[in-house]
């Protein structure tokens, strides 16, 4: 079976104008042209059908962060995935840790949205990850299990090409305490096991698991070189053309 690819997302959260964005896309994409990874920017939704635009013909690929998961309706403020989709977006992150504790977000919502963003064309980036507190308890597992069964909840394997999960310990978010490679590794395996669990060996083999919490371009290496890690979402890193440019073009020499 091929390799799984290295898929390195940019969460832009809710910074940058749409002229801030079209001049990072313009200065970003001539220097990964001939990266070996792909490059996701998941920009704020005012920036999309500009970044979309610029970003055509481009290595990189344009999407969301956030979505509602009805296809319509009277839902003041909320934007629904074929309005994505109509802008330009190739995909959505959905169930973010910050969405799930400001926002509220149940596993059974990230659900729903997953479920409506394939139907609307959209790829989905599904985060999952513990807290400090559930980690200091020892339930990392239990809480990895949880998320991922319920907020993958009847999605087949056909379904699972257009999924990508993103592992985001909340406690390495935006607090420069990147896990250890030992620490994502070991929760990226556990996770490919509830793959080949819930779907069998193809899905776990194919799924692209990204890390995300305090990534850097002094860490990034050491991160992608473990097996199960093939990408990264990263944050505060990606908000600078000159940074995110060293994370997206990392070399990588996978470790077994
Ligand atoms: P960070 O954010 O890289 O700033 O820690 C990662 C994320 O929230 O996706």
């Amino acid at each position: 079976m091929e390799h799984r690819p290295l898929v390195i997302t940019g969460n832009w959260k809710m910074y940058k104008t749409i002229q801030e964005a079209t001049e990072f896309i313009k200065k970003l994409a001539p220097l990964v042209e001939n990266s070996s990874a792909q490059v996701l920017l998941a920009v704020p939704f005012t920036a999309i059908k500009a970044a979309a635009e610029i970003a055509k013909g481009t290595k990189i690929a344009i999407g969301a962060q956030n979505m509602n998961d009805a296809t319509e309706g009277a839902f003041t403020g909320e934007i629904a995935g074929r309005m994505l989709k109509d802008a330009g977006a190739d995909f959505v992150i959905i169930g973010h840790s910050e969405r799930r504790k400001l926002f509220h977000e149940t596993d059974e919502i990230i659900n729903k949205k997953v479920k409506r963003a394939h139907k609307d064309g959209l790829k989905t980036i599904v985060c999952i990850g513990e807290t400090e507190k559930e980690r200091g308890e020892g339930r990392t597992e239990e809480v990895l299990k949880t998320q991922l069964s319920r907020s993958l909840a009847e999605i087949s394997a056909e379904e699972m090409k257009n999924i990508i999960i993103a592992y985001e310990p909340v406690w390495a978010i935006g607090t420069n305490q990147t896990a250890t490679p030992e620490i994502a590794e070991s929760a990226h395996r556990y996770c490919r096991n509830l793959l080949l669990e819930i779907w069998g060996e193809e899905v776990a083999e194919r799924t692209v698991i990204q890390y995300g919490g305090s990534v850097k371009p002094d860490n990034a290496p050491s991160l992608l070189e473990q097996p199960d890690i093939d990408g990264l979402l990263v944050g505060g890193a990606s908000l600078s053309p000159e940074i995110f440019v060293q994370i997206v073009n990392t070399e990588v020499a996978k470790i077994n």
